[in-house]
């Protein structure tokens, strides 16, 4: 799919990677719709870009269907979604204080997993009426891995499962959707640059990425936002997720 005229929703999008992406979008004359939580920098991203700002929250699965059905309005149609929203929580199989909470578990898991399929299929149910374009395509889904789906540290196991979950649904999806030309892809990041990581100093982030092969450094939300625009670009990335990570591989801890 090419950028000009490109409709895309963008979850996740007043922050980081998915920000990045919108401006690439845009910047390559496609029209952008920020989905993403009410406090967050969404109205301001969204203005800047000259496309509409839609506050939710991914883990409302039944509010979302709504937001998206507004987004895609706004939009005119959808070609492209973008899933960046998701987080984690922290704490070993079995720490300390006893076995890791299933409460918390869940939701990440929920977070993760279960929102990234959610805005899939409703994303897909918008992509499935579009005419096909000359490569016989009518959309893109990209979501965001991690490579803690590969190899997660100590500490990680509720991300790691939800991220791998994430990772493992790829070329399932893929297949499922491959009938009415919808491609699925996952981009699998190292330690970047976002929101995300803001809190992480200087002295912390050398130490985070000195094992990268090349560049020894986080990397940067734009990095993200070129792998999206390629992937929307070449219809034969399909089914795969995508590391990029300079050639990091994590240690347990
Ligand atoms: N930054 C990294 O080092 C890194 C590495 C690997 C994977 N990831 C993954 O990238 C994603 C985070 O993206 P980022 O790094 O650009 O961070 P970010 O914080 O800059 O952006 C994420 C955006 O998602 C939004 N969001 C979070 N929860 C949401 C919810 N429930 N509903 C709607 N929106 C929500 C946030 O408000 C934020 O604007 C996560 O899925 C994370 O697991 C990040």
């Amino acid at each position: 799919m090419e950028l000009p005229g490109l409709k895309a929703i963008l979850i996740g999008g007043a922050s980081g990677f998915a920000k990045a992406t919108a401006e690439r979008i845009a910047a390559g004359g496609g029209s952008i719709a920020i989905l993403d939580r009410e406090a967050s920098a969404g109205a301001e991203v969204a203005a800047e870009l000259g496309g509409s700002w839609h506050p939710c929250d991914v883990l409302d699965f039944e509010g979302i269907e709504v937001v998206i059905d507004e987004a895609v309005a706004a939009l005119g149609g959808l070609d492209v979604a973008v899933n960046t929203a998701g987080g984690g929580k922290a704490g070993r199989t079995l720490g300390k204080s006893g076995p890791f909470s299933l409460d918390d578990f869940r939701a990440v898991i929920d977070l993760n997993l279960i929102g990234t399929f959610n805005t899939n299929r409703l994303c897909a149910a918008h992509m499935a009426k579009n005419e096909p374009n000359e490569d016989e395509e009518r959309g893109v889904l990209i979501n965001t891995a991690s490579i803690a789906a590969f190899e997660g540290q100590i500490g990680q196991v509720a991300y790691t499962a939800s991220k791998a979950g994430v990772a493992g649904m790829t070329l399932t999806m893929a297949r499922d959707l491959g009938i009415i030309g919808i491609r699925v892809n996952t981009i699998a990041p190292s330690l970047f640059a976002t929101g995300l990581t803001a809190g992480v100093t200087e002295d912390r982030a050398h130490n985070l990425t000195k094992d990268n092969a090349f560049p020894k450094r986080l990397g940067r939300p734009d990095e993200y936002g070129r792998l999206a625009v390629a992937i929307i670009e070449n219809p034969m990335l399909n089914g795969d997720t995508i590391r990029l990570d300079a050639g990091q591989r994590f240690a347990p801890k």
